[in-house]
């Protein structure tokens, strides 16, 4: 069922398996938030705001009509700006005269089964129309004409409910929408801290905890991607939440631009949640009859601390984000040639690393940058998607059907979203690309952007990406992003739409990525943006798999892959064994630490086969082997982290597969430390009452024993140490 209206009290209850969300209608007219946290089984529970309504100094069923009436102290669902409230609003909009007041007010509203879909934006969705149930409010503010609908999808198996809102000009004046969260709510029992996913290139995802004090609390970008430096995700949780216990109520933007997420506690301790796009230089006219859909957001509220909030975000968004053939289909083991070969290569090289790698059991080899135009180095080319003719004499066409003659499947790398000042296609075109005129063009890695909310420069993309597609035998797309946008003017818009180039950006991209996954649908596409710049659930619908990082240091990568498990699940999130020492870090790694950190995700390679010793090509032959071995019960299993490298220093994660009858640990000690004689690890999610056989030993242990006493690490001095079980249930 999922949704109900509870015509005495006016309260409309979402509610999933573990989880409630409940609506009031004030005088009906206003959606009020009433309540989101653990299940519950009563919707008579009006009397939940009388206190409040004290505080705001009205009487019980004031009427908004009323001068006096005040919204100051109500918590709302989607609160406008000009009248009474003075926290941030969810949306802010100017009136044909200028005027900035609102005052939107239920007109109808409606329950449906299923999930609408969001026009031209990414979303969940349900492959079964029981699977979900939607409630639209239907809002209206009379002098402007704005329509507010309000959309709310419950996922009730999932414990997931979505958000976000559509604007529709139903007057007769043009419109401008300044801001537009995709989700707001007012919480009366305030979380105490924020948590969050940060950091920079090559040190992404990593977990930073916030206490949230008065005011305004934020994660965002202004980069025109989701970016490195931070996530679209937030987890409000009380002070004491861990890994297993407490309540979590977060939040995760279904969105790859601009966005914010914010907390803004008031005077009396209640807090505003929202999530959306940016406002900063966000503008979107809205002519008579124009319509404007926000993107999705994701509510996950978990009573079981942060694992359980994962344990919902992963099936979720592998099976209601991830779509087309790969969705269920374990991911190939591929060789990327970047770190091999940087730009230096030719058909012969290329084919003969293919064959070391045919020879370990790798599946797919990836040819990286450096194929096209005239590309020795970054200075040039993007844009020009045909072979250099010097390296690859026999073309794109001759290198695919030799590596597929070997065996093996073949993937490329593009970046098609960019332009070189040097290239063909800039010559061609200069005003292609995002500027401002009578501004500097800003260059980053050599490179500009391309105004992907032009209809031709799109159909270029498309074009010049499915030209190759058609005639190569590909299996496989890294779709790189390696610049952040600037100076976002657009040559096709007129001065009163400039405000809206960086959605524009956005949904050209989505555009593009629709058709060609559509037209391409054998294809394994991988989301890549300088490492994890663009790392979001957006991109998840659209891209099988992620490239987290370009560190692909083994001890820095604990702690980016523990990040970012908190909302991604481990199919979703690539890590390729590099050489030793790395290339990013310089720090020499052994091949087993490598592998064990690689292993619970999902595993690739970067290096030269072809300078490697026999030794070591037979070490990593037989990595190959045991990860095909457990390769499906790691990308279908349910991922737990034991033990976190943001709180101590050892890392330790474990996977259940089948039910539980697979249980795979790993455990690592990044640094040596003097005088540790005793280490171990408990594994709490286990049956206390079954027997676990350690697969290749005799080995049997009790899961209580596990469970509370926990597992013994061996004792080994030294930096790099992790150790490997997998248990079967007995
Ligand atoms: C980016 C990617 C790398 C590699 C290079 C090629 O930095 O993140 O993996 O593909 O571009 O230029």
């Amino acid at each position: 069922m999922g949704i109900t209206f509870n015509r005495d009290s006016g309260i409309y209850h979402l509610f999933t398996n573990n989880t409630s969300y409940q609506i009031l209608l004030y005088e009906n007219v206003y959606p009020l938030h009433l309540y989101w946290g653990h299940r519950v089984y009563d919707d008579n529970c009006a009397w939940q705001l009388e206190a409040p309504y004290r505080r705001a100094h009205i009487l019980l069923h004031a009427h908004p009509d009323d001068p006096g009436f005040s919204r100051e102290y109500l918590p709302f669902e989607y609160p406008c700006y000009g009248t009474s409230d003075f926290r941030s609003p969810a949306y802010d909009i100017s009136d044909w005269r200028g005027h900035g007041v609102s005052d939107a007010r239920l007109i109808s509203w409606q329950i449906l089964s299923g999930k609408p879909e969001l026009e031209g934006l990414p979303s969940s969705y349900c492959g079964d129309v029981d699977e979900a149930q939607t409630l639209i409010l239907t809002l209206r503010d009379s002098v402007s004409g704005l329509e507010i609908q309000l959309v709310y999808s419950v996922f009730e198996n999932s414990d997931v409910i979505t958000r976000h809102a559509r604007f529709t000009n139903g007057g007769e004046h043009d419109l401008r929408l300044n801001g537009a969260a995709s989700m707001s709510l007012d919480m009366k029992h305030g979380p105490e801290q924020m948590i969050q996913l940060c950091g920079t290139a090559l040190r992404e995802t990593h977990v930073e905890k916030r206490a949230l004090g008065t005011g305004i609390t934020a994660i965002e970008s202004l980069r025109g991607i989701s970016s490195h430096q931070a996530n679209p995700f937030a987890a409000f949780a009380r002070r004491d939440v861990t890994e297993t216990c407490g309540e979590v109520f977060a939040i995760s933007l279904v969105y790859s631009g601009n966005f914010r997420i914010q907390a803004e506690r008031d005077m009396y301790g209640s807090t505003r949640v929202q999530a959306g796009i940016h406002p900063h230089q966000f503008s979107w006219k809205l002519e008579p009859g124009g319509v404007f859909t926000t993107p999705e957001a994701l509510l996950v509220y978990s009573g079981e601390g942060l694992g359980g909030m994962s344990r919902r975000f992963h099936p979720f968004l592998r099976t209601h984000i991830s779509r087309g053939e790969y969705r269920d289909q374990v991911r190939p083991v591929l060789l990327n040639t970047w770190e091999a070969f940087y730009f230096s290569f030719c058909h012969d090289s290329v084919l003969e690393l293919a064959r070391a790698a045919r020879q370990v059991g790798i599946e797919l080899l990836v040819l990286d940058d450096g194929w096209f135009g005239h590309r020795d180095d970054d200075r040039s080319s993007l844009g020009d998607w045909y072979p250099d003719a010097k390296k690859l004499p026999r073309g794109l066409e001759g290198l695919c059907r030799d590596v597929n003659a070997l065996g093996l499947k073949m993937g490329l790398w593009v970046e098609p979203e960019m332009v070189s000042p040097d290239s063909e296609l800039y010559r061609a075109h200069p005003d292609w690309c995002l500027h401002v005129p009578d501004r500097k063009r800003s260059q980053w890695r050599n490179q500009l952007v391309l105004d992907l909310g032009r209809e031709e420069v799109r159909q270029y993309i498309i074009d010049a990406l499915s030209k190759i597609l058609d005639r190569c035998e590909l299996s496989y797309i890294k779709w790189d992003c390696n610049r952040r946008i600037t100076e976002a003017g657009s040559a096709a818009l007129p001065p009163d739409r400039q405000g809206e180039v960086m959605h524009r950006y956005v949904l050209g991209l989505y555009r593009v990525m629709k058709t060609l996954t559509e037209r391409f649908p054998h294809v394994l596409f991988e989301n890549c943006a300088s490492g994890g710049a663009r790392f979001d659930p957006g991109m998840m619908c659209y891209f099988s798999q992620n490239w987290a990082s370009d560190n692909t240091d083994a001890v820095s990568r604990l702690s980016i892959q523990h990040g970012a498990s908190l909302v991604y699940p481990p199919i979703w999130i690539t890590f390729h064994i590099s050489a030793s020492p790395n290339h990013q870090l310089e720090r020499p790694s052994s091949l087993q630490f490598r592998e064990h950190v690689c292993q619970p995700f999902n595993l690739g390679y970067e290096l030269n086969l072809l300078n490697m010793s026999p030794e070591e090509l037979e070490q990593i032959k037989a990595q190959i082997q045991r990860y095909k071995q457990l390769r499906n019960l790691i990308q279908f299993g349910d991922f737990y982290r034991l033990s976190s490298p943001f709180e101590g220093g050892d890392t330790a994660w474990m996977i259940s597969a089948q039910e539980g009858r697979h249980i795979l640990v790993w455990y690592y000690k990044p640094y040596a430390r003097p005088e540790e004689a005793y280490l171990g690890i408990r594994i709490p999610y286990l049956d206390e009452h079954a027997r676990y056989r350690q697969v290749g030993t005799d080995r049997i242990y009790h899961g209580s024993i596990l469970m509370h006493m926990g597992l013994t690490i061996d004792w080994k001095n030294g930096d790099q140490f992790s150790q490997f079980w997998h248990f079967e249930k007995i």
